[in-house]
């Protein structure tokens, strides 16, 4: 699985880090820094997609 994360599209919501902050940080001015670059772990999956349907601005998509 990957992460898509589209960062203008990205309000701010921090909703991501807040779900998992091994998957996001937040930089210095309130957006998502995608901190997993290629495969996602696997036990990292469920929360990776939990993010995807949590972003409300549709920032984040998972590609199986
Ligand atoms: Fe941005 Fe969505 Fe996270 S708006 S901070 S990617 S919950």
């Amino acid at each position: 699985m990957k992460i898509n994360y589209d960062r203008d599209a990205c309000q701010g919501h921090n909703r991501c880090y807040q779900l998992a902050p091994e998957l996001f940080d937040v930089d210095e001015e309130g957006y998502a820094v995608l901190l997993v670059t290629g495969e996602v772990p696997a036990e990292l999956e469920e929360k990776a997609k939990l993010c995807a349907d949590n972003c409300p601005e549709f920032a984040i998509e998972v590609e199986a």
